[in-house]
């Protein structure tokens, strides 16, 4: 089903997940639709590519999918969106904050402001929004919340400090909010990829390699973890793959050491080279 359709209550769980036009979000979007009895909420800017999620979508029985055009890091974007969510079935489960954009500018260009602009209303305000609006339907459903932030919250990477500020960001308010909403009812989770071969980010220079490969995640790895992580399975920080869990124990042990890799991995890679992409297919 795209478009909204009437207000009308609904027995069935209501999961709305953010950046379902594609990578992550579109499989885990999908993973939601072919368990069946729910109704998924898919949020981006790209109509048609929401469609596609849909019409590639495996349908459980009961399943009910919204498509909901917003760019929410324009401004009003979040608000108009918790709005047409309270309206639409009057319920939220789960709300899966995904969506997220990198940079193509090195930090220093003279053009970036906008650009980090972006980053902080798409990757850090949005998702911090939609938390504040829409907590009273979540605390009404004792739902669940997983944001979807990256090893770049756990480690600083020097070729994209902004987008890594918006995921230590991201983190950050998991992890407070995880306890500030425990006695509500409301659990709020936080799944840290590492790379993961998508349409924003391809990671084709991790995938030449045996030990690349061996670093990335699928994008359906990713989704599992994150429909977990809703369901309440498991710890409620998640890192994949399980690799990248090291960075917690090199951080508490060693940080200096942590720092002299970046500058290495940075070294190796020479100043001029990015590792992000855009965000579009
Ligand atoms: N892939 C990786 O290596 C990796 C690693 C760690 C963390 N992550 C995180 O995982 C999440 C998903 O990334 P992905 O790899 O699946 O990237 P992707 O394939 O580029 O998908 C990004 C999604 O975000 C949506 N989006 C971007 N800007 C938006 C806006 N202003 N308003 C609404 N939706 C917007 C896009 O939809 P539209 O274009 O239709 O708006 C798209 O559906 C991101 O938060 C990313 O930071 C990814």
């Amino acid at each position: 089903m795209h478009g909204q359709m009437p207000t009308q209550p609904t027995t069935r769980p209501v999961v709305l997940v953010t950046g379902a036009s594609s990578g992550i979000g579109r499989a885990t979007a999908q993973r939601y639709l072919g368990r069946g009895g729910v109704v998924v909420l898919l949020v981006g800017r790209r109509i048609d590519a929401l469609r596609e999620t849909v019409d590639m979508a495996r349908l459980g029985p009961g399943a009910e999918a919204h498509v909901l055009v917003h760019d929410l890091a324009e401004p009003g974007q979040t608000a108009a969106l918790a709005k047409q969510v309270r309206e639409l079935h009057g319920r939220l489960d789960v709300l899966v904050n995904n969506a997220g954009v990198g940079s193509q500018l090195t930090f220093e260009d003279s053009s970036g402001a906008d650009d980090i602009d972006r980053l902080l209303d798409t990757n850090l305000r949005a998702p911090i929004h939609l938390m504040h609006d829409l907590f009273e339907l979540l605390s009404a459903s004792g739902g669940a919340v997983v944001n979807v932030s990256s090893v770049a919250g756990l480690v600083g990477t020097p070729d994209s400090p902004v987008y890594s500020a918006t995921k230590w960001g991201l983190t950050g308010v998991s992890e407070a909010l995880h306890v500030r909403w425990k006695p509500t009812g409301v659990h709020v989770a936080c799944v840290q990829p590492g790379p993961v071969p998508t349409p924003g980010w391809p990671n084709h220079h991790l995938m030449g390699s045996w030990i690349g490969r061996r670093l990335t995640a699928s994008a359906d790895d990713i989704a599992r973890a994150i429909v977990r992580a809703g369901d309440r399975q498991g710890p409620a920080f998640v890192t994949r793959p399980r690799a990248f869990g090291a960075i917690h124990v090199a951080r508490a042990a060693a940080p200096g050491l942590l720092r002299t890799m970046l500058q290495r991995v940075r070294s190796g890679t020479g100043s001029g080279r990015l590792v992000e992409h855009s965000g579009r297919d």
